[in-house]
């Protein structure tokens, strides 16, 4: 089956709000159109300050495998061109109710800036993290937990008619994974970023393991030896297209606070899970107060993730940082009851296993009933 993206009809621009759209689509466009330039540009400044260096320094710099990293790097951006191609190719077909001619590719306004490539950068990460083989050990901290979850709350024969969202989706394998448990079930994501990356392997992988990446290259630093740099990954480890033709599942983009506080959302789910996503607000209570209006009554919130509050100390953005002691007496002022909760849960994103850094979040898990 194919999945759709949709913009919900709320999301729809106005025409006012319609120019910065487009504005913006395009610069992400461009993101991905100059990610091989942009790549190759970072190591030729490496080459031209190597070639800079004492020949005494060149000489023993490339004798232990340096020059020629630099040149195996050059052709893993290549490796990577190809997935950002394909996922380029189909950017038109993204939203099944919305079309962006591309205009305005040369407009200043939709240059990149180091942030949106860094975002190109991360896609492929997310892929490692959501569709390979590789992924598994991190996802299972993860997504099994919510998994595992709902399998005891809902019976097999009843999951058709019981519908879960999955706000800040990212590339959507826990969507995919609880579609495919038999459930309703709706991504919602608001990166263009992410949306692109997940159009093209939800609708275009096909083939298990069909497609490769070298997701690390762009990291130089904290790397042991040139093959963790170099690593190349297989996508997809499962075949997105296997859902049955019935099964009820798609991605719904836009902002999470503003598609679902409209009117025919309001009392509307039987689960939401959120992994890694509650610490994506400035406001978490508006977070949580949506997810409570969403939710049938007897309806279940699953949750799993630290709380690395994304706004905090970003220029210009406005947050705030309450505990999860704070969080958890909100989230029961709301009128939840916490069934199960687990702290110290440790858990990982988007980690090369290989690196000599290594970040790791003892995260918190928790299902939550609306009473
Ligand atoms: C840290 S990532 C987690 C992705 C995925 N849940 C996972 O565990 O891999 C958070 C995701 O939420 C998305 N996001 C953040 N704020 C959002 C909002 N207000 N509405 C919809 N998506 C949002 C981000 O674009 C990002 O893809």
């Amino acid at each position: 089956m194919s999945v759709a993206t949709e913009i919900p009809r709320a999301e729809v621009p106005e025409v006012k709000e319609e120019e910065a759209e487009r504005l913006h689509f395009q610069k992400v466009i461009n993101a991905f159109r100059i990610y091989k330039k942009h790549s190759l540009n970072v190591i030729q400044r490496k080459e031209n300050y190597l070639n800079q260096l004492p020949q005494e320094h060149q000489k023993l710099l490339k004798k232990n495998g340096y020059g020629s990293m630099l040149n195996d790097l050059k052709s893993a951006v290549d490796v990577n061109n190809e997935i950002v191609q394909h996922i380029l190719k189909d950017i038109d077909n993204v939203f099944d109710n919305l079309t962006h001619q591309s205009k305005g590719e040369k407009d200043k306004r939709t240059m990149p800036n180091g942030a949106d490539m860094e975002k190109v950068q991360s896609c492929l990460k997310q892929l490692v993290r959501d569709w390979s083989e590789a992924g598994i050990e991190e996802r299972s901290a993860c997504n099994k937990k919510i998994t595992d979850k709902l399998a005891v709350l809902f019976k097999e024969e009843e999951r058709e008619s019981k519908k879960v969202l999955v706000p800040g989706a990212g590339l959507g394998r826990l969507a995919f994974d609880i579609a495919q448990m038999g459930f309703e079930c709706q991504g919602n994501e608001f990166s263009l970023f992410m949306l692109f990356t997940s159009n093209f392997v939800l609708n275009k992988c096909t083939t298990i393991n069909s497609f490769k990446i070298q997701p690390y290259i762009h990291n130089f630093c904290n790397n042991i030896s040139d093959e963790d740099q170099l690593k190349t990954v297989h996508f997809p480890d499962v075949d997105p297209n296997q859902l049955p033709e019935d099964r009820k599942f798609s991605m719904a983009a836009g902002d999470f606070l503003e598609v679902y506080n409209e009117a025919e959302y309001v009392s509307s789910q039987d689960c939401v899970a959120t992994c890694f996503f509650m610490d994506c607000a400035h406001n978490i209570v508006d977070f949580i107060q949506t997810i409570h209006k969403v939710l049938k009554p007897g309806g279940y919130w699953i949750n799993l993730g630290p709380l690395l509050y994304h706004f905090s100390d970003m220029p210009g953005e406005t947050s705030i940082e309450p505990s999860y002691d704070c969080v958890r007496g909100i989230i029961k002022d709301f009128g939840f009851e916490i069934m199960e909760e687990e702290k110290d849960i440790m858990t990982t994103y988007d980690q090369n296993p290989a690196s000599m850094l290594q970040y790791s979040y003892k995260s918190v898990y928790f299902c939550a009933k609306k009473m």
